[in-house]
């Protein structure tokens, strides 16, 4: 397990009337200037009400968007996110629009003890995505101690995730990183058994590094999704028009003799001539998808395998859709597993959901609090899956016993 230093161990007066500085992920959506979607918002409300009950000044950092080379534009800006801050901590949020100034430490200081600050956009600053130590420093000056709070984030080694946690000490894990970190980190080190993991998505290409991470680790890999036919044509079958990666196939020829029957691909599927023919839509066996349609969903005798198969593991790890989830009835296939995770967690399972396209299926089929996590990281996630060292997780401090 990553033992990192978190705000537990800091003891009173490390906090009280001091200045937290707190990287979370508030990359929300927003449309017409409103936040679409507050899950992470909600998920960084644990360690912010912890620092505040504990009479710290909560500064908080976060990026939203990709905006060009810390070019400010309004509509990255974070100021929507303050009324919904402001609603679920039900007091009201400063907010610091130019963090590389004077006045803004000047309001860092002048904050009430159990105040709460919101920092503009970290990406509106040229050097925070380069991780410049001059950029690290000036937000490190808004600060007395730092939290990373932001999972999501963890695997940029951004200014504002990585190079200030080497300025400003303690530098420690929130809550919610503490969670992701011991969720996930018991999936790759001491995962009960049998163990589970069912991968899908378009593409092999992205998961390649999570199944040769996982193939030694887990019973089973269930194989979901458009990335099932590039499998099927490793097996010298043909795929109509299903979405391949010929340039993957020679990879997955090699995945599948090294997996045996650890790996289990899907053994039909929903197929239709075109997306938007729903109403012509059949299922078919693997090797049967004929010229001219494409797979667009697992089948209901592969639902039925795949859901005995999770209900049969002690742990279970999630990622990636079964079909095209976001175009029903081509959904059938990736609610099926949301069910199945839900059903495995009430006989006791671990179950555990990567971030992304899994975490909005679940949520969309209001399963999110019937399972043991839902990761708030997508690119995050994967990449802990992949066995990679996160950046923002490794320059926290580590925890001594
Ligand atoms: C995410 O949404 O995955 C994180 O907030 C990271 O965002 P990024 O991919 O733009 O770095």
């Amino acid at each position: 397990m990553i033992a990192k230093r978190t705000i537990e161990n800091l003891d009173a007066a490390a906090v009280l009337g001091q200045r937290a500085l707190v990287r979370v992920d508030f990359n929300v959506p927003v449309k017409d200037g409103k936040v679409t979607d507050d899950t992470r918002i909600r998920a960084a409300i644990p360690t912010i009400m912890d620092l505040k009950d504990r009479g710290a000044r909560v500064i908080l950092l976060s990026h939203l968007g990709r905006p060009k080379g810390g070019v400010a534009e309004s509509k990255y800006s974070l100021k929507p996110v303050v009324p919904v801050l402001e609603g679920l901590l039900g007091m009201p949020v400063t907010f610091i629009e130019d963090p590389a100034t004077p006045a803004a430490i000047e309001t860092t200081h002048k904050l009430p003890r159990g105040a709460v600050a919101l920092v503009e956009n970290t990406r509106f600053q040229k050097g925070e995505e380069t991780n410049d130590p001059a950029t690290a420093r000036m937000f490190a000056a808004l600060g007395d101690f730092y939290v990373n709070d932001a999972f999501g984030s963890a695997h940029r080694a951004h200014a504002s995730t990585e190079a200030v946690a080497h300025l400003l000490k303690p530098a420690v894990a929130g809550l919610l990183m503490q969670k992701e970190l011991e969720y996930l980190g018991r999936l790759l080190e001491t995962p009960a058994r049998p163990f589970v993991a069912i991968l899908g998505g378009a593409k092999i290409s992205g998961k390649i590094d999570v199944i040769q991470n996982l193939l030694p680790r887990v019973d089973r890999i269930l194989i979901g999704g458009a990335m099932a036919a590039t499998f099927y044509r490793a097996k010298g079958v043909k795929t109509g028009t299903s979405l391949v990666e010929e340039d993957r196939i020679g990879m997955a020829k090699d995945l599948l003799s090294a997996a045996g029957d650890k790996l289990v691909l899907p053994s039909g599927g929903v197929i239709a001539p075109a997306l938007d023919k729903p109403e012509l839509r059949r299922e078919v066996a693997w090797d049967a998808i004929p010229d001219g349609w494409a797979m667009y969903d697992i089948d209901a005798t592969t639902r039925t395998s795949f859901a005995g198969i999770v209900m049969g593991a002690k742990t279970v790890v999630w990622n990636g859709p079964m079909g095209v989830f976001e175009t029903p009835p081509f959904d059938a296939g990736t609610l099926a597993m949301a069910h199945a995770l839900a059903d495995a967690t009430a006989k006791g399972a671990i179950t555990v959901v990567g971030g992304g396209d899994s975490a909005a299926a679940i949520e969309g089929a209001k399963l999110a609090d019937k399972v043991s996590h839902v990761s708030t990281g997508g690119g995050a996630s994967l990449e802990f899956l992949e066995g990679k060292v996160l950046p923002g997780v490794a320059a926290l401090d580590d925890r001594t016993p």
